[in-house]
């Protein structure tokens, strides 16, 4: 029997590995600004926004930067960011995940995007999904970013859906203390799975079918 009406996914790292990108993008100004930067770094951007994300990789910086050039440093990353976006097709939709949410649409849940990004639309359309949700909760109709449950909370309100009725689905633990903070159940993947407020720890993005959410 379901359990909630609405499943609610996170966009880079659950739908498609656009992660890698925001890896690389970071390392290249990282490089440039002779800042270590490492996976374990970079797994702690995971759901956090562009400008909290460069706060803490300046965190292993001794030299302290003004705003504006912090705006500089976070804008080229972005364009560097989106050089590889443009290189993405509707190929680097995993299939699994193809599957999975038409599955989910299938079975009559209403199905959502609640990421931290700014690019999501463009990613969503790149993957050929941009009509296919019924709702797009993003980083430019948020003011606070994951940890903090805003982006979750739209997305329940764009569905007409109580968070109780909503599952969140995150690669991230800042994801998954916003699900946890906004009243939502969690499906985690990856790094999100570990954690001790996740609901349904994931293997892959097809176990959804099988804990019938
Ligand atoms: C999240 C990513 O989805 O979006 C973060 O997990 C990223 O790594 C954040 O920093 C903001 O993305 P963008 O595209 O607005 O720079
Ligand atoms: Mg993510």
């Amino acid at each position: 029997m379901k359990k909630h009406n609405a499943v609610i996914f996170d966009l880079d790292g659950v739908i498609c590995f656009t992660d890698k990108y925001h890896y690389l993008a970071w390392k290249s100004m990282a490089d440039e600004l002779g800042i270590p930067f490492d996976e374990q770094v970079n797994d702690r951007l995971r759901g956090v926004s562009r400008m909290a994300s460069l706060e803490i990789i300046l965190e292993k910086s001794d030299k302290k930067y003004t705003q504006n050039e912090k705006e500089e440093i976070a804008e080229k990353k972005n364009n560097t960011y989106r050089e590889y976006l443009k290189t993405m097709s509707e190929a680097d939709l995993p299939a699994d995940v193809d599957e999975t949410l038409k599955e989910l649409k299938n079975r009559g849940y209403k199905l959502a995007i609640g990421s931290s990004s700014k690019n999501a639309k463009t990613i969503l359309e790149r993957l050929g999904l941009a009509d296919f949700f019924d709702a797009v909760s993003d980083g430019t109709n948020i003011s606070r970013s994951k940890p903090d449950p805003e982006v979750f909370l739209k997305a329940a309100q764009f569905l007409g859906e109580a968070p109780q009725n909503c599952l969140v689905v995150e690669d991230a633990a800042s994801g998954i203390d916003a699900a946890s903070a906004g009243g939502f159940d969690s499906a985690g993947l990856g790094e999100a799975a570990k954690s001790s407020k996740c609901t349904y720890p994931l293997q892959s993005i097809k176990d959804l079918l099988c804990i019938e959410p």
